[in-house]
């Protein structure tokens, strides 16, 4: 598709960047005390080997010792930093792939008691929600130290060969300046616009005078807030072109909104069930007006969309980045026509949501990103073909067929139900959910491609799988909702599935009970308040949702927050007696011995998972390790060798849910580092 308009060369200054697609600034979190290590390298090298035009490295990479991580960033104020994105922009370099990175100072978006516990700094005393410090206002002397943080970092990127750096200020401290609602000092860097920008072009001044004219300086920053009283449209734009005719910025990388709660940087990057490229028409509309070169990318999960905003010309490069942490090799395969095996992003902001808890970016349903340096991609062709038997054909369950297949193995799938997906395909159900559908049926496809045979209502039984012959059996038939408890009437209550499947309809009076804290209880909840129902969410934790993570509840709560829902934490399901037509519920809690009472027509619980595993102890006395993995050659990728049983035919494994109640990457992931070594 040599007239592939994502494929055209784009010439920034005297760069050449190859193609138009890029990978926005993201931190995945695995840098190593702050510095971009091996696996940093590789994460970039992997996407740099498939072709992406240019990849912008870091994500908030810090500028000053008061701008402490907040989700293990670079920290591009330490000299070290230098050798090592020489090596990875290098290793980029040698695959055509340009390389920046994002440089940042977080402001008041970060906390005091981190790191070296200096005062949060910002324009203003004013708290960020979601970071809660109450930043110190800058003075004087702050200012003139930032400034100089600043171009000491850029100097550093220079020095590290990299291609250019991006200045970031959407709900950082650049733009904390920038904002009248976060920005209370006087002149000269407060009160007018142009004294609130002071600081911006103070350090790009700054900037200038260490890099020189030529090395690639952009920004990515918000052109309009969305708050009230805070930076608007009109004023972004100015901005925008404030920044084009200062001559000291090559590029503009455009965002819409704020980021400073959950539902505001849920709006600036999308999650599933929300409209794909929402802020596009935005940022083509500053590139009108600007006529500069400008970037942009916000829940471009597909090319025809990423095509669509090149060959508008609506902006000159566009971002996929989690599509790129979901694929890698998406420019490859758009290379080769093989589009539609690109492995889909399907939102779930597993990756995202994980980081603000302190954890590495992983994709929800590829656990070879963030682990390169351990877990191929491309899958290696094993040495001797065998027969693998999959029973259960859930996310885990075609992950380990898709991957033996791949192998070159011999491999077919037994599911006892009518169609593949298991829980996620309950969990589909929902419309804010439906792409989780992606996860399987991507899977699918590919097992198709491979030759896989995925026999369906197909319930196995012990005998039926030893007389298919195997030489492996994965057991991944994952879990079903836990149902009793002791003491809670397990006849009278209904559980989050029945209400999700449709199988049960809502009460009118409901109480839910939500032991597990995870996506079923939400969903549920969502389906009941949806029919104007009283709800009552109660848990015994001291939040709810507790595994619902920080952009993937926003959502939910848009939907839940109403009238007729209330949110109960801490307190305790008890028991459920019948109290003439309807329902007598008994609620204590973990911290006193109480006995409220509800009086409900309906107890939704959500007690969580139980594996579903008969058939592995079934198979467990005729399998030649008896069940057994070795975790230490499962860690660190040795081929299974365990015998317990010299009779034994087979080996038997289970993965998922079967095993114990975790999540679909868990499980993918059991199922990959499992299979990629039969
Ligand atoms: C794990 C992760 C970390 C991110 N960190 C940053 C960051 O530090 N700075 C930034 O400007 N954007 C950051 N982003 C946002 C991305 O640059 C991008 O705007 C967002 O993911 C939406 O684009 P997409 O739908 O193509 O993923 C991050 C995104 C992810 C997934
Ligand atoms: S976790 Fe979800 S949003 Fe993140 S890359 Fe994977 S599929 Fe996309």
């Amino acid at each position: 598709m040599a007239q592939d308009p994502l494929l055209q060369p784009f010439q920034l200054k005297h760069l050449t960047i190859k193609n138009r697609l890029m990978m926005t600034a993201h931190e995945p979190a695995y840098p190593v005390d702050g510095m971009p290590t091996e696996l940093y390298r590789a994460y970039h090298v992997e996407r740099a080997k498939a072709g992406i035009g240019l990849t912008m490295t870091a994500g908030s990479a810090a500028v000053a010792k008061d701008s402490p991580p907040v989700f293990n960033n670079i920290l591009a104020y330490k000299d070290e930093v230098v050798p090592w994105l020489r090596e990875l922009t290098d290793a980029c370099h040698e695959h055509g792939t340009a390389v920046m990175i994002q440089l940042t100072h977080l402001g008041r978006r970060t906390r005091w008691d981190k790191a070296d516990w200096l005062p949060a700094v910002s324009a203003s005393h004013h708290r960020e929600a979601s970071h809660r410090a109450f930043p110190k206002q800058a003075e004087d002397w702050d200012i003139d130290r930032l400034i100089r943080d600043y171009a000491d970092a850029a100097e550093r990127m220079h020095a590290a060969g990299l291609d250019g750096i991006e200045l970031q200020a959407y709900g950082h401290l650049m733009d904390q300046f920038w904002s009248p609602l976060t920005n209370t000092l006087e002149a000269p860097y407060g009160g007018s616009l142009d004294n609130r920008l002071r600081f911006t072009f103070d350090v790009l001044r700054a900037i200038r005078e260490r890099v020189g004219p030529e090395f690639i300086v952009g920004v990515r920053y918000t052109g309009d807030e969305q708050l009230p009283g805070g930076l608007n449209a009109d004023e972004g734009l100015d901005i925008s072109r404030r920044l084009k005719d200062s001559g000291m910025v090559d590029f503009l990388n455009v965002v819409r909104g704020h980021i400073d709660t959950d539902p505001g940087l849920t709006d600036v990057i999308p999650v599933q069930g929300m409209p794909s490229a929402p802020h596009l028409d935005f940022a083509g509309e500053i590139k009108r007006q600007v006529d500069f070169p400008t970037f942009h990318g916000a829940k471009i999960q597909d090319v025809g969309t990423a095509r669509f905003a090149i060959e508008s010309g609506k902006v000159d490069m566009i971002g996929m980045t989690r599509a790129h942490m979901a694929d890698p090799h998406i420019v490859r395969k758009i290379m080769e026509g093989r589009e539609e095996e690109i492995r889909p992003c399907v939102g779930a902001n597993y990756c995202l949501d994980r980081i603000y808890q302190g954890g590495a970016a992983y994709c929800i349903h590829n656990a070879a990103t963030g682990r390169e340096t351990t877990m191929p991609h491309d899958i290696p062709r094993a040495g001797q073909r065998r027969r693998i038997l999959v029973i259960g054909a859930g996310p885990g369950g075609l992950e380990a067929a898709r991957v033996a297949a791949e192998r070159g193995h011999d491999v077919v799938v037994l599911e006892a139900m009518s169609q593949a997906g298991g829980q996620v395909r309950l969990s589909a159900q929902s419309e804010r959910r439906r792409e989780m559908i992606a996860i399987i049926d991507w899977r699918l496809a590919q097992c198709e491609k491979l030759g896989v045979e995925i026999r369906y209502n197909c319930w196995a039984e012990a005998d039926d799988v030893r007389q298919e012959n195997p030489d492996v059996v994965i057991v991944a038939t994952g879990g079903y909702p836990i149902e009793d408890k002791p003491g809670v009437g397990h006849d009278l209550v209904v559980n989050s599935w029945d209400i999700l499947s449709g199988h049960i309809k809502p009460g009118h009076r409901v109480l839910l009970f939500d032991d597990a804290g995870d996506h079923p209880a939400l969903q549920a909840a969502e389906i009941i308040a949806r029919t104007g129902a009283e709800l009552e969410i109660m848990t015994p934790d001291r939040t709810f949702s507790a595994e619902i993570m920080a952009m993937n509840l926003v959502p939910y709560m848009r939907a839940l927050q109403r009238p007729n829902v209330t949110f109960t934490p801490t307190y305790r399901l008890k028991s459920v007696e019948r109290n003439g037509n309807n329902l007598l519920a008994r609620i204590t809690s973990d911290y006193l011995d109480l006995d409220h009472e509800r009086h409900v027509d309906q107890v939704v619980v959500n007690y969580g998972i139980t594996p579903m595993a008969d058939i592995y102890f079934d198979l467990k006395p005729h399998a030649s390790n008896g069940g057994e993995v070795n975790y230490e050659d499962l860690i660190v990728g040795k081929p299974q060798t365990v015998v317990r049983n010299e009779d034994g035919r087979f080996q038997l494994f289970r993965i998922g849910d079967a095993v114990e109640s975790r999540n679909i990457h868990a499980a993918i992931y059991d199922a990959l580092r499992l299979t990629i070594d039969l």
